[in-house]
């Protein structure tokens, strides 16, 4: 088995710096890997499409905002949030409320406001706690991918120890040592920040928006049934914001595309969860033979034929055995239990920290080689 070390982005940042900058401490340690109870505390507060309303006010409680208020991402992250700016996910609280598609589904769920209406805000926004309400304030903004900060945030920036501030920016870790970056990293992660390193992690996020797994949109409001969602293609165009590894940061930084390494684990990762996350939506199914659940079937079938193409150009270990425990074929008969969907979990998150991509190289055929939407970088 490989190690649990994070690949850093940039095929040609590993050309120019070699071991150098792995040295110079841009790896982790398995030990900075949050212990099981810390991972049950934070899949309880991430997750924002299946919160209730009581568990995303408190979510709310823990956003600082991508930008506005005090220690904001984009007063350190500039060029990170200029990218976000460029994205579907930042024009979704500018437009989307405004346009026919929405509302009609609103009209469909018996709502008037998609800033209102809990069941959009979930997905579509990141809010705020104002006047003891989640507001929504942003759409779907840097916290919704590595989750609230307020209590990660000043743990996350303190390179070599020194507390967090103005003059503290981002591309500060290039000098940082391997022990010191993982001990601040692994800090910030049992905090509960989603970090670059834990694809499996972020990947959830992703695919618990993108599958859309609120039957009762679905079935009612007519709401689209999930993306065709790929994670290297819909993570490497409009997405794309590796900033902090490029090889100029901070003062010239370059938005690098992931490693070909770290490439081939999105993929096979993306497909384990998109899987995982089909199979719990399945096993949640109310209305028999709905939208919903008809979407759902042909979802499973179409990534199951995916994993299975993988299967056959990579050795996926344990995880050949919980893909296959899901039945093959499905049709709308077919019974999905939920605990098919956490076994898989378990072992795709245990198989994403073994792996660094370097001995994934068979699935390089099967990545699809375009991106959705422009990748940012600055003119
Ligand atoms: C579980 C997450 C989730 C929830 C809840 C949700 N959406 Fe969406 N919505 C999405 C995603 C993901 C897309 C993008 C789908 C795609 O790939 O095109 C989307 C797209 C849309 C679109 C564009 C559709 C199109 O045809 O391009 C509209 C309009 C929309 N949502 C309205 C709403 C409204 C109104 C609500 C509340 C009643 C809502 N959404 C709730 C996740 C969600
Ligand atoms: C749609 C989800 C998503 C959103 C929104 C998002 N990120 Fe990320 N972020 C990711 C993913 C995925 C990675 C890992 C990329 C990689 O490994 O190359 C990442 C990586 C990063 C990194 C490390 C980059 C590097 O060079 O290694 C930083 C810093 C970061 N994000 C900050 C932010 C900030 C600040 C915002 C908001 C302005 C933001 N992110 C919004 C998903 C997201
Ligand atoms: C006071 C400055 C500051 C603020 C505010 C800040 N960051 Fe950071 N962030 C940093 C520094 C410094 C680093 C380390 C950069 C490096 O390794 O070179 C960092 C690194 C990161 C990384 C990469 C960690 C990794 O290796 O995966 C992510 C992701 C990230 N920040 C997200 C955020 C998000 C989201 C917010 C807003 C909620 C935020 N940051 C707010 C300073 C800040
Ligand atoms: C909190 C929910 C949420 C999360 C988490 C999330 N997305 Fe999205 N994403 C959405 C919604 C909602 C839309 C559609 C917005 C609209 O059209 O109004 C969208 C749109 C997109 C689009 C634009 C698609 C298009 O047709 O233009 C891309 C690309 C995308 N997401 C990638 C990602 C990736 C990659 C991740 C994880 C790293 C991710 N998203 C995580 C909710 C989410």
């Amino acid at each position: 088995m490989e190690t649990g070390k994070r690949m850093m982005s940039g095929g040609l940042l590993a050309g120019i710096l070699g071991g150098t900058l792995l040295a110079a401490g841009l790896t982790l340690s398995p030990a900075a890997h949050a212990d099981e109870k810390v991972d049950a505390a934070r899949a309880a507060i991430t997750l924002s499409a299946t919160l209730t309303p009581e568990e995303y006010e408190k979510r709310a409680e823990d956003v600082i905002g991508p930008e506005k208020f005090d220690n904001n991402c984009a007063s350190c992250h500039a060029l990170e949030a200029e990218a976000w700016q460029q994205t579907t996910h930042y024009a979704t609280f500018q437009t989307r409320h405004r346009t026919d598609e929405a509302e009609k589904i609103l009209k469909a769920m018996g709502q008037r406001s998609m800033k209102r209406a809990g069941e959009c805000m979930h997905c579509h926004y990141t809010s705020v706690l104002q006047r003891g309400k989640a507001t929504p304030t942003w759409g779907v903004s840097c916290e919704s991918c590595h989750s609230p900060a307020k209590n990660w945030v000043n743990i996350h920036n303190k390179v070599g120890g020194v507390a967090s501030g103005e003059t503290l920016k981002w591309g500060k870790g290039k000098d940082e040592a391997p022990d010191a970056r993982a001990k601040r990293i692994g800090a910030a992660e049992a905090a509960g920040m989603i970090h670059a390193g834990m694809i499996y992690d972020i990947a959830r996020n992703c695919f618990s928006c993108h599958t859309v797994p609120n039957e009762e949109i679905v079935n009612k409001g007519g709401h689209k049934a999930g993306s065709d969602f790929d994670l290297v293609a819909w993570s490497q165009g409009q997405v794309r914001h590796n900033f902090v590894t490029s090889p100029g940061a901070p003062d010239n930084a370059t938005n690098e595309p992931v490693s070909t390494e770290r490439r081939r684990l999105y993929y096979v990762v993306g497909a384990l969860v998109d899987y995982e996350t089909t199979l719990r939506n399945l096993s949640n199914v109310k209305e028999k033979g709905g939208a919903f659940h008809k979407a759902m079937v042909e979802r499973a079938n179409k990534v199951r034929d995916r994993l299975d193409a993988i299967a056959g150009k990579v050795d996926l270990g344990d995880l050949k055995a919980a893909i296959e425990a899901a039945p093959k074929p499905m049709t709308e008969d077919t019974a999905v239990s939920a605990d098919l969907a956490d076994k898989l979990g378990a072992a795709s998150k245990k198989f994403s920290q073994m792996h660094d991509g370097s001995k994934l190289a068979g699935v390089d055929p099967l990545i699809p080689t375009e991106v959705k939407g422009d990748v940012y970088n600055k003119k």
